[in-house]
């Protein structure tokens, strides 16, 4: 916490360091109360900067350090030979190349923000990441900055008999009074970012990996004893992302040990320290009877993306944070083609556009805008955003568009090989793809420059007499903070034409043959593509597979969209038809109730849905999808001014419309459906497809109010055999109208699964979420459960952060309640927590999307937080958002 304002660091003012540090020896004596902490670096003037030879002062990081001692080539300096403030160590040095030795104190056990060494429960972790080092000792805390890091940790053996850091074990043993020692060795040079640490009690899964080149890895999983049974996927996972990494990218492991670490109290989801990952446990356990088919794909999916890692971020790593995307954007575009490539690739692309447009879309159009590649922050660990990850990812995916499979592979193993052991920016990886294909991406390096999200409108003509047709494009991005005017974008757009029987039509463009679905890519504001030979007026299926982060609009009529839902050859855009027609059915809907009058149920999208609830052939998971309306926060987002009351209303409305008009198809697949998932249980693919689709059938089923349902819903509450169906019927039970079945689900949930934290979580959120009258009462009285703590992240995630993102009726209530609970919250846990409080402003900062009386609410609750005493972390997105 200070009290002066926070300082913005910029872009622009990047500086290569003074100082390299070649090695680092670090050795940790951990107690109880403190840890002492002795590090031992080589140090060498950076001759680039320096090359007359005159000596800079050297600046090292640190904070909330008691520095004990400091040693300077074997002499100890005195006060009066340096100097320490709140956040640095300076000194002089008399030569080039010097070794400074530091022993600096802290309290782990007091660690309450999860940043540097801590506890989590009984055991030691660490979480570097961006710059959390710096709180074990000072030290050259910056990206570029690599060295070799060799690390003793010194604890007592029978509380800690586990202690492991990065790279292979080198030596171990024993110390007086029942402490052990274990030495490690990385042998990569890294940034301090990616250290890490762990002392605990622990038990192992142990397997093995033969890479490409038949080197054996050993595989481990730790995890405290009671979560032995529930690593098996997690590191099933992890076998099939070396292999799939070997595949795809011929990326092969470097070291001889790979470790994960599950630890309770975690900020984030998953930390790739080189050899050691730590993961909050939320992302490595998963067993049947205690985590849903959606927790088993974002294990596999998290354990993906922290493996490849190893090489995207860690073999080559950012030059400063600024360049966050560079591996975060590229790793998340590759764990989510592992995902595909491994589940539906469909229905995950459907997932992760769905979940891009509802939150990253909300984001670029919000205070704290960004570019893929920042120009500036106060807090790094604000930045940590949908925009560098997601859209990010997108921005990769769109050159792997561009360039195709094959172009992308070698642009990829020219930039791993040129820039192996480096710490590099946005513009080499670009650089790379370029100089591997011969391409010229220099217009579209504005996707890491500009903020926003670009709205691309679509009009056609056809002309009969010549056979010709005429799609016309627009694409404008809106101003952001800083970002009055921009410039247009690369925008592919994959694309197809489709006659009246849904064939696609031979393209032809400029006299060339293009097959029938061809990229096009839109660069100028306005433009124009004559397709010619096209005998009739066809339908346009424009950006399929989502080819660019864009708003499309085309002024497409509903029954346009029907025809698509049904007949475009393209599984995704099949997918978006329905999906745009519901929206466009949900915002009329929302009209209408404003006007105060009656509503009217659309019989073409009744029609869409029994289409494909009678589908048998059709994936389940893709039916799943289908019958899945837009959510709350998705409407806000398309919304001009968004009132949440008719949006919840109408969509309320919706749900329980189709659920009376549809009973029939959706009982008898529902029946189907339990009827054959019943018995042993399955986590195959398919398996997991139809519990999808039986759940979410489930879920409208129960708003017909039928005694009959309500039988079938508590019959799998009691009899499911894994979470996912016992959790669905809950959910469906909480958010009906049944209170006593209601009270006596929850009631038995928690009783049954009191000691299984994950599960409470889900318990937790399910109330959160219920969106009838008196949720926030409900939230904070669940508050006082013994099992509930603003300590852990994951509970105030499922608890606080459910309530307040994914409750809209109950958050936005008029009465200012719900961002008053939430202003309370925000400034209680800055205390404790900066990083977990400043993520929950989001809701808080969207407030230009709602009514005047809103809008001043939400103020009012921000200017209340601003006069606090704040973290930099909190500060900079209130007093943004205030802006
Ligand atoms: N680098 C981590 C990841 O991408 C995320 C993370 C950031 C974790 C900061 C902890 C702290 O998965
Ligand atoms: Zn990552």
């Amino acid at each position: 916490m200070r009290t002066e304002q926070p300082k913005t660091i910029y872009l622009k003012d990047y500086k290569a360091p003074d100082y390299w540090v070649d090695e680092t020896q670090l050795t940790f004596e951990l107690f109880e109360d403190h840890a002492l902490v002795h590090s031992r670096l080589a140090l060498r003037l950076n001759s680039d900067l320096h090359g007359d030879g005159a000596l800079p002062a050297l600046t090292l990081h640190g904070q909330e350090l008691a520095l004990l001692k400091v040693v300077l080539d074997e002499r100890e300096l005195g006060e009066g030979d340096y100097q320490v403030d709140d956040d640095s160590l300076s000194l002089q040095p008399a030569d080039a190349t010097f070794a400074l030795a530091l022993t600096t104190r802290i309290e782990p056990q007091n660690n309450t923000a999860l940043e540097g060494l801590y506890k989590s429960g009984s055991m030691f972790c660490t979480q570097c990441e961006a710059e959390g080092f710096r709180k074990i000792t000072y030290y050259l805390d910056r990206p570029d900055v690599m060295s070799r890091f060799t690390t003793t940790v010194i604890a007592e053996r029978e509380r800690y008999p586990v202690l492991l850091s990065n790279g292979n074990p080198i030596a171990s043993g024993e110390h007086e009074g029942g402490r052990h020692w274990v030495s490690w060795e990385d042998p990569f040079p890294k940034p301090a970012y990616l250290f890490a640490l762990v002392a605990g009690d622990l038990c192992l899964l142990q397997d093995s990996f033969t890479t490409m080149s038949g080197r054996e890895i050993d595989l481990r999983i730790y995890v405290e004893p009671e979560n032995r049974t529930q690593c098996d996927h997690a590191m099933d996972s992890l076998k099939r992302s070396m292999r799939w990494d070997e595949e795809v990218y011929g990326r092969e492991y470097d070291l001889d040990i790979f470790m994960i670490v599950a630890v309770n109290d975690f900020n984030m989801g998953a930390m790739e320290n080189k050899g050691l990952n730590i993961f909050n446990s939320s992302c490595v356990l998963a067993h049947q009877d205690t985590a849903t088919d959606m927790a088993f794909q974002r294990v596999e999916a998290v354990v993906a993306h922290e493996y490849f890692h190893n090489w995207s971020g860690n073999r080559v790593t950012c030059r400063d944070w600024f360049q966050l995307s560079l591996k975060e954007g590229f790793t998340v575009f590759r764990d989510s083609e592992f995902s595909a490539d491994m589940n539906s690739r469909t229905v995950k692309r459907i997932e992760d556009v769905t979940f891009l447009r509802a939150n990253q879309f909300a984001e670029d159009a919000g205070p704290m805008a960004h570019p893929v590649r920042p120009d500036s922050f106060i807090e790094i660990s604000n930045f940590y955003t949908l925009t560098v990850y997601e859209k990010g990812a997108e921005v990769v995916r769109m050159l792997h568009t561009l360039l195709g499979e094959e172009g992308f592979r070698k642009g990829t193993d020219l930039y791993f090989e040129r820039h192996d052991g480096q710490a590099v920016t946005c513009d080499d990886f670009i650089k790379a793809l370029e100089d591997a294909n011969g391409a010229d991406f220099s217009q579209f390096k504005r996707w890491y420059s500009q903020a926003g999200t670009p709205r691309l409108s679509v009009t056609s003509e056809y002309d009969a007499s010549r056979c010709e047709y005429r799609l016309h494009f627009n694409q404008v991005c809106p101003p952001t903070p800083g970002q009055p005017d921009k410039l247009p974008q690369v925008i592919p757009v994959r694309m197809a034409l489709l006659d009246r029987d849904g064939k696609e039509m031979t393209l032809r463009l400029n006299g060339e043959a293009l097959g029938t679905e061809a990229v096009v890519s839109i660069t100028e504001a306005e433009q124009t593509l004559v397709f010619e030979n096209v005998p009739t007026c066809p339908l346009p299926s424009l950006l399929r597979g989502f080819s660019a982060p864009v708003k499309l609009s085309y002024p497409y009529s509903r029954d346009d969209r029907v025809f698509l839902a049904k007949h475009d050859p393209d599984g995704f855009n099949r997918w978006e038809a329905a999906q745009g027609l519901a929206v466009d059915v949900l915002q009329g809907l929302v009209d209408i109730h404003r006007a105060g009058r009656p509503l009217n149920l659309d019989q073409r999208l009744v029609d869409v849905m029994r289409s494909v609830i009678t589908d048998s052939e059709l994936d389940a998971a893709m039916v799943a999808e289908i019958i899945r309306l837009p959510s709350e926060a998705y409407l806000v987002e398309v919304a001009e001014v968004a009132d949440v009351d008719a949006i919840h209303f109408a969509r309320e409305w919706l749900r329980r419309a189709l659920a009376v008009a549809l009973r029939d198809d959706m009982a008898a697949r529902y029946q189907a459906l339990a009827a054959a998932g019943a018995g042993e249980f399955s986590p195959s693919a398919s398996a997991m497809a139809d519990r999808s689709l039986k759940n979410s059938l489930l879920g409208y089923l129960m708003l017909t109010g039928e005694q009959e349902v309500l039988n079938w819903c508590v019959r799998q509450f009691v009899e499911a055999s894994n979470m996912t169906d016992r959790q669905a019927a809950l959910v469906a039970l909480v958010n009906s109208p049944f209170e006593q079945q209601r009270e006596a689900a929850l009631a038995d949930f928690a009783e049954r699964w009191a000691a299984y934290p994950l599960v409470m979580d889900q318990w937790f959120s399910v109330q959160a979420m219920a969106s009838q009258p008196g949720a926030l009462e409900r939230v904070q009285k669940l508050m006082e459960h013994p099992l509930f703590t603003m300590r852990n992240p994951n509970k105030v995630r499922a608890l606080i952060g459910a309530f307040v993102n994914q409750n809209l009726a109950n958050f936005h209530a008029i009465d200012g309640s719900g961002y008053a609970f939430l202003a309370d919250r925000i400034i209680e846990l800055d205390r404790s927590n900066p990083q977990i409080a400043s993520r929950l402003v989001t809701p808080l900062s969207r407030w230009r999307k709602f009514d005047d009386e809103r809008q001043a609410l939400m103020r009012e609750q921000l200017s209340r937080i601003l006069a606090e005493k704040l973290s930099p972390d909190v500060y900079e997105v209130v007093s943004k958002s205030l802006a």
